[in-house]
């Protein structure tokens, strides 16, 4: 192997540049070649790619977003989408691909693996953290700490003027922000996607807590009733209750990382490239309990990470 390539892909994460930074200088030490692919699938079938050194990558670790720039390619999911990449990769003599994003990208490298054999290492870049095999994906935890801090802050106002809030967090098929940041903010309620939300039970701890009190709810985006949104209409048309709707948003996945952040992403950055010298392919990445793990593509979204039932009971416990 003499010239690997790393691209970003789906949504980004803070902690990407960190972890192209790690790919980039462990393969140097390695002696490789590495070239960054511009703009995920879609700068891969175009055959838009740059070589990448240590003055590229330098002044990058702080930063959020991606320098390679990341795009969502349907184009990727069709047959013919991984001919044209496939041919782009060979054109450009490269023996190995690390792949960063989330199960979107996943299934891309799978089927790159699959079709053309082109060896590809999947890292976790995602802040939903919703990935099997690995503790946490690259960027939740900062993710976490930017929502929590527009949380806290809405709060304050929130118990100014004794008021309902249901505050929208990002998480489209889990419920790992909400649920972390609904016990870290202290929430009266946390609704997640792994669990039907029972709007008569939400009431009851709305009332307990006292109509006219500070109530703050937090909503995963992905829950079944529609989100903050939908959860707040339904309360209404069922108890006449108003309340305040903040959907947090992108803001959730910009910024500096955090340092836990930087260190998971410099880890599997050079994780990764090891796993290709060492002629691992089609699988990903992960940390566990302090370990660096290595699991089927596959695996990562046909085994569905959930949010453990232990935090659900202790943010309950501790309203
Ligand atoms: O990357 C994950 C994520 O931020 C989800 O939490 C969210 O549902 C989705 O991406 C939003 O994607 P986009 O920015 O493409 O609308």
């Amino acid at each position: 192997m003499k010239r690997i390539a790393v691209f970003t892909s789906g949504g980004d994460a803070p902690g990407m540049n960190a972890h192209i930074r790690a790919v980039e200088r462990t393969g140097e030490k390695r002696g490789l070649e590495v070239i960054g692919i511009i703009g995920g699938y879609s700068g891969m079938m175009l055959g838009h790619f740059e070589v990448l050194d240590r003055i590229r990558t330098a002044n990058i670790i702080d930063r959020g977003g991606t320098i390679l720039k990341t795009s969502r390619c349907p184009e990727f999911e069709e047959v013919e989408g991984r001919i044209k990449a496939a041919e782009e990769l060979r054109k450009h003599g490269i023996d190995g691909v690390v792949a960063c994003g989330g199960d979107g990208t996943f299934h891309g490298a799978h089927y790159l693996w699959q079709e053309h054999g082109i060896p590809i290492v999947g890292t976790p870049g995602t802040i939903d953290n919703d990935l099997s095999g690995t503790d946490y994906t690259i960027g939740y935890d900062t993710a976490i700490n930017t929502a929590a801090q527009a949380i806290d802050k809405i709060r304050d106002t929130a118990d100014s003027h004794g008021r309902l809030f249901f505050i929208e967090v990002m998480g489209r098929h889990a419920g790992f922000i909400a649920m972390d940041v609904g016990i870290a903010c202290g929430a009266e309620y946390v609704a997640v996607p792994e669990t039907l939300t029972d709007i008569d039970e939400m009431y009851q701890r709305i009332l307990a807590q006292g109509l006219d009190k500070r109530t703050v709810v937090i909503v995963g985006e992905g829950d079944e009733l529609g989100g903050a949104l939908g959860i707040s209409k339904k309360l209404e048309e069922r108890y006449g209750i108003s309340s305040k709707i903040s959907i947090l948003g992108h803001i959730q996945r910009g910024g500096s990382p955090t340092v836990r952040d930087r260190v998971l992403a410099s880890r599997l950055g050079a994780a990764a490239v090891d796993a290709l010298l060492e002629g691992r392919s089609d699988v990903m990445v992960g940390e566990m309990s302090g370990q660096i793990t290595s699991v089927p593509l596959e695996q990562t979204w046909e085994e569905r990470k959930l949010v453990p039932p232990y935090l659900t009971e202790l943010a309950y416990l501790l309203v």
